[in-house]
């Protein structure tokens, strides 16, 4: 487990101070962001760590000698060593970056296909998942001849399993990989995943999770929820675009084939047979995202300067505000209302298209996002076509919930 290092008090005007982007005016209304499940803002320190690696340090990493190389080396392996220690993984060589979880996911998915997956062998998801949790393995599916089960969910939009003993059901002596997400992106839902890893561990079942929802919300230590795979993106936890991280547990990394060949990942390369670089170097083909990394190092690093569960705390009761009060306009339903979620709403409302809405939303400054989330299977299961999803950071205050309320409030009347 992690320890524990002293943290200051959760001073939310002081953690908004830090983000250029909220003195921003939209449609001549201060910003309201409430879109931090599609990206986060980003803090100044992030912004500036990036912008400086191009104003001083930039050159490629892992290949020259000379000194720009080697501080642009050295800056991009600190940020492997912040990331490792902020995950609690047990060696820096298993962080390997990518440009996001969807990569991370593609990475999984074809290395773990190849190496795993026969005929008639089984990948167990759930029925909440975004598409990059779907698709990468219907793709392994249909190349490996093995099939994609899913664990179905609640109308609370959990995961059925339990005292229905549902989960269990799922898994079969075909079951080969389990992947699913630690946060569901549009119901907010936190799932028990170390519970289900346990419950694959003991079928050896090989374990990834989508922690894309999680990481900036939660305290995630990998050696403590026992995944074999745990995927991420830095720019839904305040740092950059384009970059992301997929966390392997260093035995199973060492037996994954590559995903992508190029330069970076070789050991010797000749026209009759090439052998690999080490680990992470045989996940990095070609030239990373240097800058971002560099930016996601920086995300981490303050993110590390604040109480983790004070900053979720703040969140949650950005929630329970936002719940209560959403529901006193007539007609909103709330889709999913699982115990344990992040701050994550997302709502429909009778007579109402989200789009309208979410247009309406935006000319009072109030970004949400409107639409499936990426999740067209959930949305079916809920019988709609969309919702409004509104999700909470750290920087985000009660003052801001109540315009985006009052704001709902007049769309509403207008719409009707
Ligand atoms: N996955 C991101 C979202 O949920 C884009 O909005």
């Amino acid at each position: 487990m992690k320890t524990a290092a002293v943290k200051p008090a959760f001073d939310v005007e002081e953690i908004r101070a830090q983000f250029p982007i909220l003195k921003e005016l939209v449609h001549g209304k201060p910003l309201v962001y409430f879109d931090n499940a599609a990206t986060s803002q980003k803090p100044r320190r992030v912004i500036k760590a990036e912008s400086a690696y191009y104003a001083t340090i930039n050159a490629n990493v892992h290949r020259g000698v000379h000194t720009l190389s080697t501080k642009a080396t050295e800056a991009q392996e600190a940020a492997r060593e912040t990331i490792r220690k902020h995950i609690n993984a047990k060696h820096a060589h298993e962080v390997i970056f990518t440009s996001g979880t969807t990569a991370s996911m593609n990475l999984a998915a074809f290395s773990l296909g190849q190496l795993l997956l026969k005929k008639s062998d089984e990948v167990l998801i759930s029925g909440m998942e975004h598409h990059a949790n779907i698709v990468p393995w219907q793709l392994a599916c249909e190349r490996h001849g093995a099939k994609l089960k899913v664990i179905p969910v609640t109308d609370s939009g959990e995961l059925a399993f339990g005292s229905s003993d549902h989960l269990i059901d799922q898994f079969t002596d075909r079951t080969r990989i389990l992947a699913i997400s630690h946060v569901s992106n549009t119901l907010g839902t936190i799932n028990p995943v170390k519970e289900l890893i346990a419950e694959a561990k003991k079928r050896s079942i090989i374990t990834v999770v989508d922690g894309a929802q999680a990481i900036a919300h939660l305290d995630v230590d990998v050696q403590d929820l026992g995944c074999d795979l745990y995927a991420f993106s830095g720019h839904k936890a305040y740092g950059p675009t384009g970059t992301g991280v997929l966390y392997g547990r260093e035995e199973l990394l060492e037996r994954m084939p590559p995903w992508q060949g190029g330069g970076e990942m070789i050991d010797v390369v000749t026209f009759e047979k090439t052998t690999y670089a080490k680990l992470p170097f045989k996940f990095e083909a070609g030239t990373p995202h240097i800058a971002g990394i560099i930016g996601l190092g920086e995300a981490f690093r303050w993110m590390e300067d604040y109480d983790k569960a004070a900053m979720a705390k703040h969140e949650h009761a950005l929630l329970e505000h936002a719940t209560k009060e959403l529901l006193t306009i007539d007609g909103l339903r709330i889709i999913g209302t699982a115990k344990e979620r992040v701050g994550v709403i997302s709502f429909v409302i009778d007579g109402v298209h989200h789009y309208d809405l979410g247009t309406l939303l935006d000319q009072q400054g109030i970004a949400v996002r409107t639409g499936h989330h990426c999740t067209q299977p959930l949305m079916e299961h809920f019988g709609v076509s969309g919702t409004t999803r509104a999700s909470f950071a750290c920087f985000n205050t009660r003052e801001e919930v109540g315009a985006m309320v009052a704001a709902t409030r007049k769309a509403v009347k207008m719409l009707r």
